[in-house]
């Protein structure tokens, strides 16, 4: 009997070790069943002598303990092939969809206009130099037009050579794209950028625009004002009219504000002009045989636009019921 007792414990190790996930059932009824050959030889334990009766029974108790340990262990392996024990009448699961920003929808609506019109997109760093963000862009440190833009100095390190600070606008990437790039150019950057703002429904410390630059032979307002009649129309639709009204910007000359007749009134938009010679100069080109043309727009302001937004501080707010609407 300790010797059929042995067999089946060798027969088990060696069966259960071997075989996979789905076979559990019939293995525990093969070996721990009512009819199981352990079963069969453990309900012979009345016949013996009460010495044996111990001796053989604590063993078979052992085995029958180890035959369980290894059935929970096939137990516990994940099933083999995708289809068993799959229930395809089981609910699924649904994922919820995310979806892009607004700004980053509109962003990306910009990007394809204007790639179809054969710019390019370039990117600058958002945490700037002094020099690109003010100074080879025409606005000198005494310059009143700095006043403008309300910026975020970065702490300097003693001795650092140049002063850093959060670009407060897209146009510090001309003189960087200039400086690598010959004419003609044409690109957009679109991008953050930062003012020191009293937050309020229209102004944000954090805001997004998308700025342009074409360089080229020959370059007039009227290629400035065709592109910009373009785009609006693209972006908010074809019955949009647009203007342009002399305005100042110290990297343009002349320089203008777009408006666009929206709503029953004249809507200013962005600035715009043809790049200053003194700027060209300072991104390497020849202001006596190119011209060009920039323009910027706040993003912002043109998804309040498009979708009737009346409060900036949404956009990074974060709010889920404003996010879900887009
Ligand atoms: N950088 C200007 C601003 O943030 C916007 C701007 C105006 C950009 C005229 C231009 C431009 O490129 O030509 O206020």
């Amino acid at each position: 009997m300790r010797e059929k007792l042995q067999k089946i414990l060798d027969a088990a190790r060696r069966e259960i070790s071997s075989t996979e996930r789905g076979d559990y059932e019939s293995l525990r009824v093969k070996y721990l069943g009512r009819k199981s050959e352990l079963s069969l030889l453990l309900r012979q334990l009345g016949s013996l002598s009460p010495a044996e009766k111990i001796t053989l029974g604590s063993l078979g108790n052992q085995i029958k303990s180890e035959i369980t340990g290894l059935l929970e262990q096939l137990k516990q392996l994940p099933v083999e092939g995708p289809l068993k024990n799959f229930d395809p009448t089981i609910p699924g699961i649904t994922q919820e969809l995310g979806r892009l920003h607004p700004i980053t929808q509109t962003t990306n609506e910009l990007i394809d206009i204007f790639q179809g019109l054969g710019y390019d997109v370039a990117t600058g760093p958002e945490v700037e130099l002094e020099k690109y963000n003010f100074d080879m862009l025409n606005i000198p440190a005494d310059h009143p037009a700095r006043d403008q833009w309300d910026t975020f100095w970065v702490k300097q390190v003693d001795g650092a050579p140049d002063n850093v600070l959060l670009r407060t606008h897209t146009s510090p990437v001309q003189i960087r794209y200039m400086l690598e790039h010959k004419p003609p150019i044409r690109i957009i950057v679109p991008g953050r950028t930062f003012r020191y703002e009293a937050e309020d429904a229209t102004h944000a410390s954090v805001f997004y625009q998308l700025e342009g630059l074409l360089i080229d032979k020959g370059i007039t307002v009227a290629n400035l004002k065709a592109t910009l009649q373009t785009m609006m129309h693209q972006i908010i639709g074809p019955d949009v009219k647009i203007r342009l009204r002399p305005s100042f910007f110290p990297f343009t000359e002349p320089s203008f504000e777009m408006d666009i007749w929206f709503q029953g009134k004249w809507l200013e938009l962005m600035g715009c002009g043809m790049v200053h010679p003194v700027v060209l100069k300072n991104g390497g080109i020849d202001p006596e045989k190119y011209s060009g043309f920039a323009f910027g727009v706040g993003i912002d302001r043109l998804v309040m636009l498009k979708y009737n937004i009346k409060d900036i501080r949404y956009f990074l707010s974060g709010n889920l019921d404003f996010l879900e609407q887009f």
